[in-house]
């Protein structure tokens, strides 16, 4: 288990969200790691230390000038007996502690001498998120090679609405999983507001749902996907100003108003409707489409014989994710593969980014409990070569929207604004 035998140091700030901490400290004992916890005055007004100790197995550290702990273990080694620090909720105070280099407690004292990587989930009400302090802290310590994950949009307990949620003590695993695996920088969306996406004069092809490939007249191999977050990221993007080509194999949702969309049953007429729709600026590969199909399709319907068993023989279909990423005169300017994996999520990601040659995999986790498959929420992780971003388990338009906008800040900063050709 890959955060079996970890050593983490919690540090709890003074928020709402502190107790989604106990969770994550919860599951990561389950996890089998090893956890510290620290905690500032103001987290205690949330949670107590008793909560805290018993879930975390051990004594909550608070007091900087505790005699006792200082005979322990100093703040300093503290501070360096952890393969990762992660500071859940980190509030606005903390971050600009943080970013100042200020250390008048044990929290933020050991932030500042720690030589291990720290991974920041902040949560704050919206405004005092957007504040404009709140945001150069957070580009200040995004430089200094601090690990954020989320916030979330999402209702606040007081009462508003937008980014300043802290992720999920699921998302909040994967990516501390992720920040023990790889030196990687986790962005969080610096610009929340998904409504100023602007990828208006670009042109988007979107593929959608599973592919059916043919066995004789009426039988066929398939898929359980619904084409319900292809047909989202679509909608997504037209919201966003693009001209959206949307390539979808047989799902029963109806075509989105507006969008142009073509529809296919194979692989191959797939990769033909692909093909067609160039050039673009990104290409979003969302079908699931077949890796096989039955090498020579039977004219008349195959009749039960007397034997018990039948073979079908297969042949490989054509990978249309690395055909396009591979085009020689047509080659987008993003291309967007997904991942629907059963384990190993975030290594078969890796690997299928560098296999297909693509700028983007989104993994997701379809095992059987997953729900994703079908379903109306799914929980997605953004990997590209530097970097790997969990997103929270939300409905599948929130998904849409939250891709599109990193896309759209992936293309600018890639290669200046502008629209192909
Ligand atoms: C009810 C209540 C809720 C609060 N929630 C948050 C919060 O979610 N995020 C935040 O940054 N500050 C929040 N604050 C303010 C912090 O508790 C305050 O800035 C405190 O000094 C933070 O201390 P710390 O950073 O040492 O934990 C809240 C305050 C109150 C009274």
């Amino acid at each position: 288990m890959a955060l079996a035998r970890k050593r983490i140091l919690i540090i709890i700030g003074g928020g709402i969200a502190a107790y989604k901490t106990l969770e994550l400290i919860r599951r990561l004992r389950e996890a089998e790691a090893e956890v510290r916890v620290v905690m500032t005055e103001a987290a205690k007004q949330f949670v107590t230390e008793l909560s805290v100790a018993s879930l975390s197995g051990g004594k909550v550290f608070a007091d900087l000038f505790s005699l006792t702990d200082e005979t322990e273990i100093g703040h300093i080694q503290l501070s360096r007996d952890a393969d990762l620090l992660v500071v859940a909720p980190a509030t606005a105070d903390l971050l600009a502690k943080m970013a100042h280099g200020l250390a008048n407690d044990l929290a933020s004292t050991l932030l500042l001498a720690t030589n291990k990587k720290i991974l920041v989930a902040p949560a704050m009400n919206v405004r005092m998120w957007l504040n404009p302090a709140t945001q150069r802290n957070v580009a200040t310590l995004q430089k200094d090679g601090v690990l954020f994950v989320g916030p979330d949009d999402g209702d606040m307990a007081c009462g508003e609405y937008g980014p300043g949620r802290m992720s999920e003590p699921a998302a909040l695993l994967i990516a501390i999983e992720a920040a023990l695996r790889h030196d990687t920088a986790i962005p969080l969306p610096v610009s929340p507001h998904v409504g100023a996406v602007d990828l208006s004069g670009m042109r988007v092809i979107v593929t959608s749902g599973p592919t059916h490939e043919p066995i004789d007249p009426v039988r066929y191999i398939a898929n359980r996907s619904s084409g319900k977050q292809g047909h989202a990221l679509a909608v997504a993007a037209a919201a966003a100003g693009a001209k959206v080509v949307l390539i979808s194999g047989p799902v029963v949702l109806p075509d989105p108003k507006g969008i142009e969309t073509r529809h296919v049953q194979t692989a191959a007429e797939m990769l033909a409707a692909v093909e067609a729709a160039l050039p673009a600026d990104i290409f979003i590969s969302a079908a699931a489409v077949a890796d096989w199909r039955v090498a020579e399709i039977a004219e008349e319907k195959i009749k039960k014989g007397v034997e018990t068993t039948a073979v079908l023989k297969l042949a490989q279909n054509p990978d249309i994710l690395h055909t396009v990423a591979e085009h020689k005169t047509a080659r987008p300017r993003l291309v967007v593969g997904f991942a629907a994996e059963t384990s190993e999520m975030l290594d078969r990601a890796q690997a299928k980014l560098a296999r297909k040659h693509c700028d983007i995999i989104i993994a997701n986790d379809v095992g059987a409990g997953s729900d994703v498959m079908g379903g109306d929420e799914n929980q997605v992780t953004i990997v590209s070569e530097d970097k790997i971003q969990a997103l929270p388990r939300m409905n599948k338009d929130e998904v849409a929207r939250q891709l599109i906008a990193r896309f759209a800040e992936l293309l600018q900063t890639k290669s200046g604004r502008g629209s192909h050709g």
